[in-house]
């Protein structure tokens, strides 16, 4: 069967349509691969996915990059079932891996005011690892209150509410291989 790519969606009775296609999904995520091949040549590094949505984005990721590298998760809570951020973070899973003097990439699927990334950051950096970057799908550059530096961003976008690819509304969505927006196209936070 085929991968199901439509050009609109309906999810929790809203809808959502096209804004990143699959092709450009991709193509970003094999260029970010190459790269991140380049800058880690002789280091192994370990990957850090932030469940839940960051699942599909690292399992593609990590099929483009060829050195030697490990993956662990993390888990926050997310923002519900809200489209808007609560403004609270929960550790729900913590890492199994030892990072100590470790090269470690955080993968994320969506940076938007960078609370949860500015949290994930203090606690990694706590554990003394060599080195951290971080990766990301998306980020919304306009909702940006905590600053956080990004060090591969696959794309920019306004601020606004998306799903797919790993990303989720009310915990649906997430299967979809595009990245989709909310028809309306309302600010999602302020
Ligand atoms: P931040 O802490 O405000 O940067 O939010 C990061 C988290 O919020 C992400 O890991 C997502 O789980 C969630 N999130 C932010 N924006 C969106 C969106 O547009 N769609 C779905 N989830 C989002």
């Amino acid at each position: 069967m085929s991968i199901y790519t439509p050009d609109t969606i309906q999810c929790n009775g809203e809808t959502f349509k096209l804004f990143i296609s699959r092709d450009q999904i991709q193509q970003r995520v094999a260029e970010i691969g190459r790269q991140i091949d380049e800058d880690y040549q002789g280091k192994k590094p370990i990957f850090i996915g932030v469940l839940n949505g960051s699942f599909i984005f690292l399992a593609d990721l990590m099929r483009h990059v060829s050195i030697p590298c490990e993956m662990d998760f993390f888990k926050l809570s997310s923002y519900g079932d809200e489209k808007v951020s609560s403004g609270k973070v929960t550790k729900l899973k913590d890492l199994d891996a030892q990072i100590e003097n470790r090269h470690v990439l955080i993968v994320e699927d969506i940076v938007d005011t960078g609370l949860s990334m500015s949290y994930i950051l203090r606690q990694m950096k706590a554990l003394n690892p060599a080195s951290v970057k971080v990766v990301t799908l998306l980020h919304k550059p306009g909702a940006g209150k905590y600053d956080v530096k990004l060090d591969y961003v696959a794309f920019e976008i306004p601020t606004l509410f998306v799903l797919g690819y790993g990303l989720d509304y009310a915990q649906e969505g997430r299967n979809l291989a595009q990245i989709y927006v909310l028809d309306d196209t309302r600010p999602a936070s302020n």
